[in-house]
């Protein structure tokens, strides 16, 4: 059955004078293939059912049309293709490119072949250079004033975070105003970690405790394992009072959760499971 677009609705209140409103939008996993196929042909199935092929692609366009009829700000946290492919990137050229969003990089934004190879920061770097072209956006670090409130977008999508992007967001917290971080992958929280804990083998969200790691299955345990960078970049985040919210995709989940430093976090369904998350800042 063809089900329509559902849309949440979610305030947070970080103290602005003039409110905004976004469309909170993440995990499209687009999966066309076009003509070059090397192994991916089969996962639509992840997320597409058999009577409604062609789902992800216009929850999508719903979401971009819902954006644009009710003036919505539209912020998109990754994943909008689930490979690198020639049909993913047709379909970025035509209905992506040209959209006003801001956008952090997700995981699956640098993935040649779903389960194919080491995803590490070699990997990521050769990979940025076929998908980069079809981003406006810088996809490791970047940022974007909107009404006073300073949206910043960061890949942690490998479940890192660099020194270098800190430094940047140091710059950017020189500018004095209130700061919307935006990163594909949740930072670790505890009742976010137990609820994914119930689904699945391990937490998905950058930063897990050692006693949490130590549970998870070796190769998602070595995959998700913080290094001292990135245990620093999360210590320096949540230090900082300027950062008033996170956005956050990658679990496919709805999550609205309070850091232990009192930094709320909030993570979205993924779009290409129906969802997207209309959120009033004021
Ligand atoms: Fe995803
Ligand atoms: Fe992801």
């Amino acid at each position: 059955m063809v089900k329509k677009l559902n849309i949440i609705k979610t305030e947070v209140n970080i103290g602005l004078k003039k409110p905004i409103k976004l469309l909170h939008i993440t995990d499209s996993h687009l999966t066309y293939v076009g003509e070059e196929n090397h192994g991916n042909e089969t996962r639509w199935k992840c997320f597409e059912s058999e009577d409604d092929r062609g789902s992800a692609m216009r929850y999508y366009l719903e979401a971009l049309k819902y954006a644009e009829d009710n003036n919505l700000l539209l912020v998109n946290t990754g994943d909008i293709i689930d490979f690198l492919s020639v049909g993913n990137f047709e379909f970025l050229d035509k209905y992506f490119y040209n959209v006003d969003c801001i956008y952090a990089a997700g995981n699956h934004d640098f993935c040649h072949c779903v389960g194919k190879a080491k995803e590490d920061r070699a990997y990521k770097w050769e990979m940025m250079k076929r998908s980069a072209p079809y981003f406006r956006q810088n996809l490791y670090f970047d940022s974007r004033i909107v009404d006073g409130v300073n949206f910043v977008t960061m890949d942690d999508g490998y479940y890192m975070i660099e020194s270098a992007q800190i430094e940047m967001l140091k710059a950017e917290i020189a500018k004095g105003l209130p700061i919307v971080l935006c990163m594909h992958v949740p930072l670790y929280e505890k009742s976010l970690a137990e609820s994914e804990m119930r689904r699945n083998p391990c937490a998905y969200v950058v930063a897990a405790p050692e006693s949490l790691l130590s549970t998870y299955p070796e190769d998602r345990r070595i995959q998700q394992t913080p290094d001292e960078e990135t245990l620093k970049a999360v210590e320096f985040i949540k230090s900082e009072p300027l950062i008033k919210l996170l956005i956050t995709g990658h679990n496919h989940y709805n999550y609205d959760v309070i850091l232990d430093n009192g930094i709320r976090e909030i993570c979205t369904e993924g779009t290409y499971q129906g969802t997207a998350r209309e959120i009033l800042l004021y």
